[in-house]
């Protein structure tokens, strides 16, 4: 099975390839053909023949028109970041408790009831894995961090990642009100909110404005498809029709306008259940200047999660795939393996037996957590513990994140590259078997 990934022609062949200024360019050897016999394609050649779609710009970056979305915990770390970043795209990791790539750090930690050395590693691990993607990107794309508003370190994390060279700095699970303070020092790094109406992407603009700041870019995630945490504040809300892509994307660009803002100064990335080359010219079209994808990255051959992880994202069928309230307060989406499903029969009583209690592994990840806080409305399981069992392949025990849609290879594991190839240009390639 390979979803709808048949097309084998390129319908965009035709078109003329973009004329840009600046430095790196992916696009280059449209302009210059006789690059690619002279040079290592910065590009592997399929996709830079193959795509004329125009390049998503942000500061002085240009990149291809596909974000990989960042996804914790450890499921997007240096490898996948840095190789989509190779690729001439913006690869994102995730913040969230890195140490668990690290068996040094696990060591000191793994069973330390020490806060403060835990998170200590974090940051060294943070820092790790930043320098190894920059590495691997090799001066190509853009390395990105993702840091959770909703995660008690979040400000160390951002400083942490600015320090350790991140080109951008990616929040979502809440408003980052006060991300521009943050990053003061740091002015060429780039700031780019996650949200999902336009009533938030106005409220972050212009609390920043107050600042003299304004986004890089701007993710607009669409919770009715979305994997992880949700942009909605209640599970009943998630298909409401003002997260529809069209009437976000829309009515960003009247905010813009409202603000005197040019449209160009503020390229806006949709997210959620995207999986089709159509998907990502319809929403080119209608606006957005790239797509953000998660879930298909996740399972791409340089994910950074178990193979076990990838089996179970690729081959969930859609009647496995659940929404339920998280920790954190907000709805996620996620596969209904079997802790989760045990989980979800004990909800209500759990929640009715919801109190204060110590962080049950003396991590304190979250700002707000339902079982910590005992907060009946939030959910009642410790999230750092069930999403690390999932890094690792422990299908019994873990909480394995992902989209509602169908994927692009179906249940292929494939290698990023050939995703992005496919995504920008429909060809996809020879079939896994
Ligand atoms: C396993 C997994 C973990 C995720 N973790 C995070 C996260 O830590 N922070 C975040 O902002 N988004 C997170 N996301 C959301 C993705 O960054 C992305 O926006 C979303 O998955 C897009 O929807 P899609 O999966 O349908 O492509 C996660 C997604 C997945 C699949
Ligand atoms: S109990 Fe809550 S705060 Fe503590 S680590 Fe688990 S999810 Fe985080």
């Amino acid at each position: 099975m390979h979803g709808d990934c048949c097309h084998n022609t390129n319908p965009l062949a035709h078109l003329p390839a973009p004329s840009l200024p600046g430095n790196f360019d992916p696009y280059q050897f449209f302009k210059n053909p006789r690059l690619l016999q002279s040079a290592v394609p910065i590009i592997p050649k399929p996709i830079v023949q193959q795509t004329a779609l125009p390049p998503l710009i942000i500061k002085n970056h240009q990149l291809l028109p596909i974000v990989q979305g960042g996804m914790g915990v450890g499921v997007s770390a240096h490898r996948l970041a840095g190789t989509v970043a190779s690729l001439g795209a913006m690869g994102t990791i995730s913040s969230v408790d890195l140490r668990r790539h690290h068996p040094d750090l696990m060591a000191a930690t793994a069973k330390s009831r020490d806060k403060a050395a835990i998170n200590a590693a974090n940051l060294v691990a943070l820092d790790r894995e930043v320098r190894a993607a920059l590495d691997l990107a090799q001066g190509r794309g853009m390395v990105a961090v993702n840091v959770m508003r909703a995660v008690a370190e979040y400000a160390a994390y951002v400083r942490q990642s600015c320090e350790s060279g991140a080109q951008a700095i990616v929040v979502g699970a809440g408003l980052p009100l006060d991300l521009p303070e943050l990053t003061a020092a740091f002015p060429d790094v780039a700031l780019i909110p996650v949200l999902s109406d336009a009533r938030g992407i106005a409220l972050v603009l212009k609390k920043w404005m107050r600042r003299n700041r304004l986004p890089d870019a701007i993710v607009i995630e669409n919770p009715r498809f979305a994997a992880g945490h949700l942009g909605a504040p209640r599970i009943e809300e998630i298909n409401a029709p003002q997260y529809a892509f069209p009437r976000v994307i829309e009515g960003a660009l009247q905010v813009l306008r409202e603000l005197g803002i040019e449209r160009e100064r503020i390229p806006l990335i949709a997210a959620g259940g995207i999986h089709g080359h159509e998907q990502v010219r319809g929403l080119l079209n209608l606006g957005a200047s790239a797509v953000q994808l998660g879930t298909p990255f996740a399972v791409t051959e340089e994910g950074d999660a178990h193979p076990e992880f990838k089996r179970v994202l690729a081959e969930a069928r859609p009647e496995d795939i659940v929404t339920f309230m998280s920790t954190a307060g907000l709805p996620a989406r996620a596969v209904k393996t079997p802790w989760l499903e045990s989980y979800l029969l004990k909800e209500e009583k759990l929640c009715t037996k919801a109190h204060k209690r110590d962080c049950i592994v003396s991590f304190d990840c979250l700002h707000q957590c339902g079982l910590r806080d005992g907060d009946a409305k939030a959910g009642q399981f410790c999230i750092d513990l069930r999403l690390g069992y999932a890094l690792k392949g422990d299908v019994q025990r873990g909480l394995f994140f992902r989209g509602s849609e169908p994927l692009p290879f179906g249940r292929a594991i494939r290698p990023v590259r050939e995703l992005l190839q496919y995504l920008l240009t429909g060809f996809a390639g020879v079939q896994a078997a």
